[in-house]
């Protein structure tokens, strides 16, 4: 982050009181800040202890005639290499949303082609709401990063999503951002995790993927300056910070997130989709019936996503599928290599004694169409970065 210009938008949520130790930091690292308050952050920080801090004037007023002779709004976004929004309340994600200026700090947001990055900041049910929820979509369609809020008690004593995201967080996603490794300005898609398939609003069948190995690859990719898309099934492990989520409950809602994220340059299919959906899943919970009778489910085959990406008219430069197997590994995975059209096949085996599925370390062998190389056993993220690093060579 040493010598990047951030200008930093500080909206007026109870959540501002944090941002004295994320300027205290980022200065730290050596990144030039710049503060821009609105009218209702001054509430929360002063703009004496903020301009002392970051070693910079603080900008206020869209209407300072003096500043405007000597440097625009327009100037002073562009200046950036990033502006950076937090806390980001439901107010301004709203004015962001439908391109509303009528402030120095959403002037200057819609005056600028600078990449922008957001950290909400509200109280549960106003994340929740489905106007901040639609806003949100809208503003990641217009490329705008979300640092994910995280649950927790609220400063209004509600619990749940919304409360803004640690300052060692936000400086993770802030770091991802500026790391010009050898993925810089690559797209890359990962689908990770399981896929519940509904037997009724309450029972639906899984199986025992954690995401732990898509999550480790979603964060070894954004190291080396990927931009990451992580479709993710009800995971068990938090996916990677400073990577666009995009959460998906089916196999069937899995293939649409993932088709309407295309085209990408690279796609790695980590998830443990669920080859088969229930037949006409019940509406209302299935009761038990006195005379004894057991349900009988009747099966439908799910959308194989990584074939149709593989074919797809926007298939990406490489595309790589992993091969969960309990036996004739190697064999298998070379068949399902070449059946599903992929590039590479990330081989693994998961019966039961390996503990691989929902454990923290994989053995891999990796298959393309040259050949197969096993690696060691190692942690998951030692295979992500690992596999990272070969994808980052075979784009290059
Ligand atoms: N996959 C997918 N969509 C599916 C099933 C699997 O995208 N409906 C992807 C997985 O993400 C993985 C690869 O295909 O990258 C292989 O998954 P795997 O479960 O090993 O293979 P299956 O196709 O399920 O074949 P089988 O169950 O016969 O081993």
């Amino acid at each position: 982050m040493k010598e990047k210009h951030i200008l930093l938008i500080i909206s007026g949520g109870i959540a501002a009181v944090k941002i004295p130790d994320l300027i205290r930091r980022l200065i730290a690292q050596g990144s030039r800040v710049t503060p821009v308050l609105t009218q209702s952050s001054a509430k929360f920080v002063t703009p004496l202890s903020i301009a002392a801090l970051a070693r910079s004037k603080v900008y206020t007023e869209l209407f300072d005639l003096t500043e405007e002779a000597q440097m625009g709004h327009i100037e002073l976004s562009r200046a950036a290499d990033l502006i950076l929004v937090a806390p980001a309340t439901a107010q301004i994600i709203a004015k962001m949303a439908h391109g509303m200026a009528d402030d120095l700090a959403t002037t200057l947001l819609l005056a600028t082609d600078t990449p922008v990055m957001i950290a909400p900041s509200m109280n549960v049910r106003m994340w929740q709401h489905p106007a901040t929820q639609r806003n949100l979509k809208q503003l990641q369609q217009d490329e705008v990063q979300l640092i994910d809020p995280n649950d927790g008690e609220m400063a209004c004593g509600e619990y749940g999503p919304g409360r803004m995201a640690e300052v060692d967080e936000i400086l993770a996603q802030v770091a991802g951002f500026f790391r010009n490794g050898p993925l810089e300005g690559r797209h890359v898609l990962v689908t990770s995790g399981p896929t519940h398939e509904p037997i009724d609003p309450v029972r639906y069948i899984a199986n025992r993927s954690s995401g732990a190995q898509g999550a480790a690859l979603a964060e070894a990719l954004r190291d080396l300056g990927a931009r990451v898309s992580f479709v993710t099934g009800p995971a068990s492990v938090p996916p990677p910070t400073g990577v666009d989520v995009h959460p998906v409950q089916t196999a069937q809602d899995m293939l649409a997130a993932v088709e309407g994220l295309l085209p990408v340059d690279a796609a790695v299919f980590a998830a443990a989709v669920a080859d088969w959906r229930i037949a006409g899943a019940h509406d209302q919970k299935i009761k038990k019936r006195s005379s004894g009778d057991l349900p009988v489910l009747q099966f439908a085959e799910n959308p194989d996503i990584l074939a149709r990406v593989s074919a797809h008219d926007l298939r990406p430069q490489l595309v790589v599928g992993f091969a969960a197997e309990t036996k004739n590994v190697i064999n298998n995975a070379t068949a399902k290599r070449l059946r599903k059209g992929c590039d590479w096949i990330v081989a693994n085996d998961v019966g039961p004694e390996t503990g691989i599925m929902g454990g923290t370390h994989n053995k891999v062998t990796v298959i393309d169409a040259v050949g197969a190389e096993t690696w060691d056993e190692m942690p998951k993220i030692g295979v992500a970065r690992q596999l990272a690093l070969r994808i980052a060579d075979a784009l290059t």
